[in-house]
């Protein structure tokens, strides 16, 4: 799909479809009226027999519409005008790109995003009707033998900015839209991507293809070099499996020399069984989406690359499968982590934090800004904050305060959870210096907890998002989230140093 930004009234225009929006009750937004008075009247008089309240999502296409000079208009309910927010619109944007892709129009313009109720500006208006365009579009079928569906005919869609003094921010969102949309679709590919494809090593070649494409430096670590650095957590991990370990790092600087880097910590499991402390059958096949967190980072750096941003962000992806074998870690063994202290390995299946330990004691060596890891770390998460919103944990509350504010720009919010000392407790081990686990209570904040042990020397946060990574069932597949948010939150500092 191809996107223009484009001003003027709706009147005048050749095109397939024409979209404007529709107040409940029964009231045409800005250009739905100025269709109607083009037409004499003809959206009123449909809207006055009753067949559109203009409830949100409803949708109802037209055609023939008379003494206009598009195809076909497309009115689309926006609910009340009173309540339309920032979900209202998406939903409505949603709404509208379903019909279309439905009719035969190759070309629409989209109105929608001139309705200023929604009380953000054009730049968010249109970067967020780019982003809900490219979801609805997105499909994985490479492991398919044929396509199932066939393409839809819209190949280009319009946005109108309304008046055309805002043209460049208008683009400006058009650019963010596109950037955080690919970043998002490279995130969905590789967490879609079953784990006898997306190993550690494809990772590895990703990150490198990636690297050579938007001239960024990229280091793969192996076996050997970790144990050189005494990665110990890490690589007890990845003794159970037959595949490599790798820790990929992806340097990506276009800020200035002396400023110090962001750097990023995505969780890298390609596929976790629980290792000896194994997981049971029902729904294991979604432990796939367990290297989301890495997948994340390589959305948002591309993202950031591709707009070009000026700062310098730092990828860091420590990856492994957890798997069970003769060889693989068993409950009670004792590690020694790279910073040196030691974990009793109490359950082989909380190795998220054991891989992410090593990662973030290795991001010293860049001397960050802030650190921000991201995993799909703990089903408590799950069970705290459903699918909704992803669990952010911080030791600096105004990087905390930072990113719950992108996370509601981007629509890809997080909520934040406690890190207080008190639960160090249920860490307490009778034979190293902590456990890997804490219990079942507060599940998500012990695991924060095990690496805030790890973070003291930077600023940290952790993102779990092990509700918000994937949907299960019928919808079955990655979020792509929170790349939105990432990317959002490197916007913010881009533009603020
Ligand atoms: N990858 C899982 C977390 C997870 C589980 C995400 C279910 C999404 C859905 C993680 O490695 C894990 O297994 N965590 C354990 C920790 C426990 C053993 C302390 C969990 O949450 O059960
Ligand atoms: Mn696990
Ligand atoms: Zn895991």
């Amino acid at each position: 799909m191809e996107f223009s930004i484009k001003s003027g009234g709706p009147e005048r225009v050749r095109t397939g479809c024409s979209v404007v929006g529709v107040f409940e009750p029964r009231k045409l937004s800005a250009a739905g009226a100025a269709l109607d008075r083009a037409s004499r009247g003809h959206l009123s008089a449909i809207l006055a027999r009753g067949d559109m309240e203009g409830k949100l999502g409803s949708t109802l296409l037209l055609h023939n519409v008379p003494k206009i000079a598009c195809e076909r208009v497309l009115l689309v309910g926006l609910g009340r005008d009173g309540e339309f927010r920032d979900k209202q619109y998406r939903e409505a944007v949603a709404a509208a790109i379903r019909t279309l892709n439905a009719t035969g129009a190759a070309e629409a313009v989209l109105h929608l995003t001139e309705i200023d109720a929604v009380k953000r500006d054009i730049t968010w208006r249109i970067a967020h009707a780019v982003t809900v365009t490219r979801e609805a579009g997105y499909r994985f079928d490479r492991m398919k033998s044929r396509r199932d569906e066939k393409e839809p005919a819209l190949r280009k869609l319009a946005l109108s900015m309304g008046d055309k003094s805002a043209r460049r921010r208008a683009e400006a969102g058009l650019e963010q839209g596109l950037a955080i949309a690919h970043g998002m679709n490279l995130a969905k590919d590789l967490g879609n991507l079953p784990g006898n494809f997306c190993t550690p090593s494809y990772l590895a070649e990703q990150a490198r293809e990636l690297a050579k494409r938007y001239r960024m430096k990229v280091q793969v670590l192996e076996r050997d070099d970790m144990e050189k650095l005494g990665m110990g957590a890490l690589l007890s991990v990845a003794r159970g499996s037959m595949q490599p370990p790798k820790l990929i790092t992806l340097e990506y600087r276009a800020g200035a020399k002396h400023s110090k880097p962001v750097v990023l910590v995505g969780k890298g499991v390609t596929f976790d069984s629980g290792g000896i402390s194994l997981k049971p059958g029902a729904e294991m096949d979604e432990m796939k989406f367990d290297m989301c967190g890495a997948a994340s980072v390589l959305g948002t750096l591309k993202a950031v690359a591709e707009m070009r941003l000026p700062i310098n962000v730092i990828g860091i992806i420590p990856t492994t499968e957890n798997m069970p074998s003769g060889g693989a870690t068993k409950p009670g063994d004792i590690v020694t982590s790279m910073s040196g202290q030691t974990v009793e390995i109490l359950n082989t299946d909380a190795e998220g934090r054991l891989i992410l330990c090593d990662a973030l004691t290795y991001a010293e060596r860049f001397e960050p800004q802030a650190v921000v890891d991201i995993a799909t770390l703990t089903g408590a998460c799950v069970i705290a904050l459903g699918h909704i919103v992803s669990g952010l944990f911080a030791n600096d509350d105004a990087l905390a305060k930072e990113l719950l504010v992108a996370g509601d720009i981007a629509y890809d919010r997080a909520w934040h959870l406690p890190l207080y000392d008190d639960y160090q407790e249920q860490l307490k081990s009778n034979f190293a210096d902590f456990a890997n686990i804490g219990g079942r209570p507060a599940g998500a904040v012990t695991a924060a907890c095990f690496l805030a042990r790890f973070t003291k020397k930077f600023k940290w946060a952790h993102l779990d998002i092990a509700g918000t990574a994937w949907n299960s069932g019928k919808e079955k597949g990655a979020t792509g989230r929170p790349v939105p948010l990432l990317t959002q939150f490197l916007i913010g500092r881009a533009t603020k140093s």
